[in-house]
């Protein structure tokens, strides 16, 4: 998997992939900040399984990464900008219990870095990915009906709904939504 290189205004950014000691600390940073929690709410954690971050599970979280490139069941990039790794999108490449693949998530963990059109040039990325690299007419996801910034990003590639929106055990409103195009 290579390098994509992007840009979001004047702002270069690179998609690369994981690197447990590089990454862990940056990760570290997104959850320990004020906002780490309401990050982790808006990607549809439970307020009652947030943990206390540490550094020992964010390198977990980026080996497990890691490990499921390795038998092919997901693709992950870490988004780096001004030498930073400021979040991570990835790709799923089965089918699981909550969506279809290829199905693609992405946070921006640091919240300095949103609304800068950053998540627009990255989306971009990844359905040009889905299409000339994986080959696929359809790329799908999943996101709370409550995440508005996610909804009108998705909305915008004209994503369109894929079956009604569902409870989880949580009590989280969830939509699962696909993109269907020509390759
Ligand atoms: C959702 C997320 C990926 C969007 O990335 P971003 O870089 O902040 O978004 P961009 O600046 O590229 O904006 C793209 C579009 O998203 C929508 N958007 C972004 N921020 C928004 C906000 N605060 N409110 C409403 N819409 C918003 C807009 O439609 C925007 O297009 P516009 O600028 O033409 O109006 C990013 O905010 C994020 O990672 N949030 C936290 C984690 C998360 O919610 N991930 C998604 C889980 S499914």
């Amino acid at each position: 998997m290579n390098d994509i290189i992007s840009k979001a205004g004047s702002l270069k950014i690179k998609l690369t992939k994981p690197d447990v000691n590089r990454d862990a600390p940056f990760a570290l940073g997104w959850f320990e900040s004020i906002h780490g929690k309401q990050t982790l709410l808006l990607m549809g954690n439970a307020e009652n399984e947030i943990k206390p971050p540490t550094l020992e599970g964010e390198k977990k979280t980026l080996q497990k990464f890691i490990e499921l490139e390795k038998s092919n069941e997901q693709l992950t990039w870490m988004i780096q900008a001004d030498n930073k790794t400021i979040g991570a999108v990835w790709i799923e490449l089965k089918d699981t219990e909550f969506v279809k693949s290829p199905a693609v998530h992405m946070m921006i963990g640091d919240p300095e870095y949103r609304g800068q059109g950053i998540g627009r040039a990255i989306m971009f990325e990844m359905i040009k990915y889905a299409k000339e690299k994986l080959k696929s007419s359809v790329i799908y996801s999943r996101h709370l009906v409550s995440n508005k910034p996610v909804t009108a990003l998705l909305d915008s590639f004209s994503f369109i709904n894929d079956g009604k929106s569902y409870i989880d055990s949580n009590n989280l409103e969830w939509q699962n939504i696909k993109l269907t195009f020509d390759i």
